[in-house]
């Protein structure tokens, strides 16, 4: 019975220290106060595993256990309790997310293929001893790319029935990962001849890889432009500034904080952008492209025929819902990137926890896709695979 007890509240304690894990990386905290943050939670979440090595010793040795030690403890029966109370609305968040269906209604038609990107010549495409080294688990899914087809039905008009939007996400260029994968992900995404192009963030880490830009970026091509935001990993290049002008100069289009608006088939469709919390703009972004950045009124003006916003956290949905957007694109949870059989994701930088740490979800009137994104800092994902998305616009209006 006691190891029942200790079971629950082991799954309260991992819940708790999860959920704090996550809140921490949702913030713009300093990256020095946030590394040391999660040291310290770290260390909280792995204690049990002491104790529980320490249970195994006592128990062998025939003497005190580390259970019936914290367990005369007040503070760790207070602690034991809390943890166990934690436990069953984290259960129950769990079965919630297990048991809802994975796409909403307006994901008229899904598909994916996936595959292995090779280099032509049959060279390594991960470069360091840390990634080749992660590399050879036969797990990691870093090179492996999913692009995934979705048919989205809008109340959108008739005359962007069909439009084709490819959304990439999350590139995080360090060096791990070789230039000829990325490129190889951009040829796929051009290959769909998007209308548009939509990139949600963490484009570069390493200042070495800017001269990465042109040859991936600048390879995107679409009907009516690539439209942008930066993420938090993009402030590691240092000169955020320049960054963005070396994108600009590529051919992508930045709309952090602002809105652009552009003609397609005859009607309006407006695309904005938001950085928060990482870099500010969003927070004095009109209600429409036409209004007065001094406007207050909650009411937006619906001239556009369709709304578009990129964000680089999902967690940015409550800011969007006044804006009455049609269609959300997100990226920064990378799905948890690595992903339990069973259990799933326990790790996603986000404020709701793994609720949006990938997939479709209809917010309101607006559908949000938040991609697993193309790759990540740290060159591991299992069952969380780099994801290229591509969109089908199908109008719902007669
Ligand atoms: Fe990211």
């Amino acid at each position: 019975m006691q190891f029942v007890y200790w079971g629950i509240s082991f799954i309260g304690h991992v819940g708790l220290w999860c959920a704090t894990f996550n809140f921490l990386h949702s913030t713009a905290l300093v990256r020095w106060a946030r590394k040391s943050s999660e040291i310290l939670v770290l260390l909280f979440l792995v204690f049990p595993v002491f104790f529980a090595m320490w249970q195994l010793i006592g128990w062998i040795g025939g003497g005190d256990n580390a259970f019936t030690l914290i367990g005369s403890n007040v503070a760790g029966r207070a602690y034991s309790v809390v943890t166990s109370l934690i436990a069953i609305p984290t259960v129950l968040l769990w079965m919630s997310r297990k048991l809802s269906p994975k796409r909403p209604a307006a994901v008229i038609e899904f598909s994916e293929s996936r595959k292995r990107i090779e280099s032509h010549d049959g060279t390594n495409l991960l470069h360091g001893n840390l990634a080749q080294l992660l590399g050879k688990l036969p797990i990691n899914e870093t090179l492996n790319l999913s692009v995934d087809r979705l048919t989205v039905q809008l109340n959108v008009p008739q005359s962007l029935d069909g439009l084709k939007i490819a959304h990439l996400s999350d590139f995080h260029l360090t060096g791990y990962v070789d230039r000829r994968f990325f490129e190889q992900v951009v040829a796929r995404a051009n290959s769909f001849e998007p209308d548009l192009v939509i990139i949600s963030g963490d484009l570069v880490d390493k200042p070495e890889c800017l001269e990465w830009i042109d040859s991936i970026f600048g390879a995107l091509k679409s009907k009516h432009g690539c439209y942008f935001v930066l993420g938090n990993h993009d402030l590691r290049v240092g000169d955020v500034d320049d960054l963005c002008q070396r994108l600009k100069a590529a051919g992508l289009i930045h709309v952090g904080g602002i809105w652009r608006t552009l003609e397609i088939n005859g009607v309006t469709v407006q695309i904005a952008g938001n950085e928060l919390p990482w870099f500010s703009g969003a927070e004095y972004l009109p209600l429409s492209a036409n209004s007065s950045a001094q406007q207050t009124t909650t009411t937006p003006e619906p001239h556009a025929s369709m709304k578009i916003l990129i964000s680089h956290s999902p967690d940015q949905l409550k800011w969007a819902r006044p804006f009455e957007f049609d269609l959300m694109f997100a990226g920064h949870n990378h799905g948890g990137q690595i992903s339990f059989p069973v259990v799933g994701p326990i790790i996603a930088p986000s404020r709701y926890g793994l609720r949006y740490a990938a997939g479709t979800f209809q917010i309101g009137k607006m559908l949000m896709h938040v991609s697993r994104g193309v790759s990540a800092e740290k060159p591991i994902r299992w069952n969380s695979m780099p994801e290229l998305g591509l969109f089908t616009i199908r109008s719902a209006k007669d």
